[in-house]
């Protein structure tokens, strides 16, 4: 395998450094580090990398399982994943399935944690200097960001992704509130899942109880944030070194 697990640092973001190991794959390494608005608070999380790579690394396995095309090719068992490398698409796709968060503050008609009546997909900018803002199908076709046949791609595969994110989290008994997908493109121009999945980019519930990012959000110590995540992997069924 290529993976000897290093390469040139070509990114590191909020939550993960980027890794070249050549003109297919990168690492990317999960920090031991919690932000939140946008960076401006961030604390030293010990073990948070290896649980949020552990999430990932589970969750992605099982949306291929269900045919879903992902980046995730190999785990080191602690916190750098292999993936492939792609043309990322600059769109944070947001799937939600009761009210919460964002769509509260535009919507404030509606009281928290109302299910809807079937899933919302929006888009972001991913631009953490203007917030994230939200954008419409018809600003990404004029931008150039994606085509028509990319946004429908997108949105099928991210309520499939809600689809069997959903049902197991049911199936062990927690909520999937909503959570954040991105995308890129590969070689061969083909609609490829990327990043990650894990508590920093989904709301999930134990009997109306966060498991997630949410808690650090509304002030709670970084060592709580890893507690809770020890917790999300184990209610996931996630093993320690799987
Ligand atoms: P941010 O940039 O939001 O601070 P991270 O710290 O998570 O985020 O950095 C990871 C970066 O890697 C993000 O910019 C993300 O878009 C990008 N990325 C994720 N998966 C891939 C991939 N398969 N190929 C190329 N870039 C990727
Ligand atoms: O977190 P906030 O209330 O600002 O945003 P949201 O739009 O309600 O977030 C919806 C979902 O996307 C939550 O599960 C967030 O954790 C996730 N998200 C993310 O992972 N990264 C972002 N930049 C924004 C949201």
């Amino acid at each position: 395998m290529v993976n000897n697990w290093t390469g040139e640092l070509i990114y590191e973001g909020k939550a993960k450094r980027v890794y070249r190991v050549n003109d297919e794959f990168l690492v990317m390494e999960f920090k031991d580090e919690v932000t939140a608005f946008d960076g401006a608070r961030k604390e030293h999380a010990p073990s948070k990398g290896r649980l949020a790579a552990a999430q990932t690394v589970f969750l992605m396995g099982l949306l291929g399982r269900y045919g879903i095309r992902n980046h995730l090719v190999d785990w080191d068992g602690d916190r750098k994943i292999l993936v492939r490398g792609l043309r990322m698409i600059p769109i944070e796709v947001i799937v939600r399935n009761y009210a919460y968060g964002s769509f509260l503050k535009r919507m404030p008609l509606m009281k928290p944690m109302t299910k809807f009546s079937k899933p919302i997909v929006e888009f972001h900018l991913k631009s953490d200097e203007l917030h994230d803002p939200l954008i419409t199908m018809d600003d990404i076709i004029e931008a150039g960001l994606a085509n028509w046949g990319q946004i429908n791609e997108i949105i099928n595969t991210a309520l499939r992704v809600n689809e069997v994110l959903g049902n197991y989290m049911v199936s062990r008994g927690l909520t999937l509130v909503d959570f954040k997908l991105e995308f890129g493109s590969d070689g061969s121009n083909n609609l490829v899942l990327a990043d990650e999945l894990s508590g920093d980019t989904m709301r999930v519930l134990i009997n109306g109880r966060h498991l997630d990012k949410e808690l650090f959000r509304r002030g709670a110590s970084a060592m709580d944030l890893v507690k809770s995540y020890e917790e999300m992997n184990k209610l996931l069924g996630i093993p320690l070194n799987t």
